[in-house]
């Protein structure tokens, strides 16, 4: 095979950690569905024993072909050298923050993420004595990073475009603000994708996905996926994820390289179908503002536009009539389904006070721009005219509903 540098993204979506099996010759391998490996002799059980020598596998919390297989695989899209893949999302998030900070240290994090993280962040670690100071990175406020970088600052935790105002953060930047200070950037890839946007190559240090996402794409399997340097990967599997046991089984391995086969397809048309959705929206009049950084109006336009391929398929946009109009209209969709997860082939639709940011206060949600009537819209690769329709009802039913 060609060397991976030379293959497209596509090529490297469906060949990398896909070989036919040796043995049989089965163009798909098997998937490797056992908790156990059995030694050829008690040498092989010393070297295997410490689970981090190469295709010597011991019992698969160490390591399993599979897993292995779509670490390879996720690795090479994102231009990596290594990758770690946990349970999910939060599984990879707490992972990686966990592995590398310690009790005095203090984290910097971007105010407005992934509802999770933002509650690990602020509830789980303070009781480890790991401090955190939040603070908004998006736009020009990027710069605020450094007046909260203290001497114990060993971490800089950024999302873009976050989870759910789709706002952008300059990598660039973070990243040189982060190494000034001898800080770490870790970044939550999840909306843009690797086919979209690439951190490393703009200087992060360590990029985070939930898989469970786009990079799986259909909705049947949890995961997520840590990628970074192999030092600071191979630290995260052997000193930490091992011993914690969040690990990723053989069966959703398998279910997620599959999946990845078609990212960069399911890109195209997601990105293509949420311009048309996204421009169709702010021409309604049951719409005060959508947040899509691919319109021109919206303020991370030329961030995203230099950092990004494309402007992705996610997008929110706050409904006329607050908390009540949202709720109505995520209730009376109907090719769209009513659902908290997002980059799934099918389009989803959640209102985000009361579902995925309902773990935030309404005071933090409102600092952060997650108004009350914000509804969150993961844009499928159905037909963009019957989503537009189906929307074009649903926000009808609600301006007849609430007299508007
Ligand atoms: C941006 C982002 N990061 C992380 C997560 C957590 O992923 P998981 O649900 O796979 O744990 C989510 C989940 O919605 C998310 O939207």
């Amino acid at each position: 095979m060609m060397s991976q540098k030379e293959l497209s993204f596509n090529a490297r979506a469906i060949h990398v950690g896909s070989k036919p099996d040796p043995t049989t010759g089965a163009h798909v391998a098997p998937v490797y569905r056992t908790s156990t490996f059995v030694m050829k002799n008690a040498d092989e059980a010393i070297l295997a024993g410490y689970g981090d020598r190469e295709n010597v596998y011991a019992y698969t919390r160490y390591g399993n072909p599979t897993v292995h297989a779509v670490q390879e695989k996720i690795a090479s899209l994102e231009n990596a050298e290594a990758c770690l893949v946990a349970a999910s999302g939060m599984g990879a998030i707490t992972t990686a923050l966990l592995a590398v900070l310690s009790a005095g240290d203090h984290l910097v994090a971007a105010d407005t993420i992934y509802g999770g993280t933002h509650g690990f962040i602020k509830k789980i670690l303070p009781r480890f004595g790991i401090e955190a100071t939040m603070v908004p990175t998006i736009g020009e406020s990027v710069e605020n990073i450094k007046k909260f970088i203290k001497g114990n600052t060993k971490v800089i935790y950024i999302e873009t475009p976050c989870n759910p105002i789709l706002g952008v953060t300059d990598i660039k930047r973070a990243a040189e603000i982060a190494h000034e200070r001898g800080a770490l950037l870790f970044i939550d890839n999840t909306f843009a994708t690797p086919y979209l946007q690439q951190p490393l190559s703009l200087g992060a240090d360590i990029v985070l996905h939930s898989t469970t996402k786009y990079l799986n794409g259909h909705g049947d399997v949890l995961g997520g996926a840590i990628v970074g340097n192999k030092k600071l990967i191979h630290s995260m599997d052997n000193d930490f994820l091992k011993w914690m046991g969040g690990i990723m089984s053989p069966s959703d391995a398998a279910t997620l390289s599959k999946g990845i086969k078609t990212l960069g397809v399911r890109m195209d048309v997601h990105c293509a179908n949420a311009r048309k959705i996204a421009e169709f929206l702010d021409n309604h009049d049951m719409v005060e503002k959508v947040l899509y950084p691919g319109l021109r109006s919206h303020p991370g336009y030329d961030i995203a536009k230099k950092q990004m391929r494309n402007f992705g398929g996610m997008m929110s946009f706050n409904i006329r009539g607050g908390f009540e109009a949202g709720r109505m209209l995520i209730d009376n969709v109907n090719l769209i389904s009513l659902a908290t997860s997002l980059g799934n082939v099918d389009s989803l639709i959640q209102h985000s006070a009361s579902m995925s940011h309902a773990s935030m206060t309404k005071e933090e949600r409102a600092a952060v721009g997650i108004a009350e009537g914000q509804v969150r819209l993961s844009v499928g690769i159905e037909e963009a005219e019957e989503l537009i329709s189906d929307l074009d009802q649903a926000l009808l039913h609600v301006k007849k509903k609430l007299k508007m």
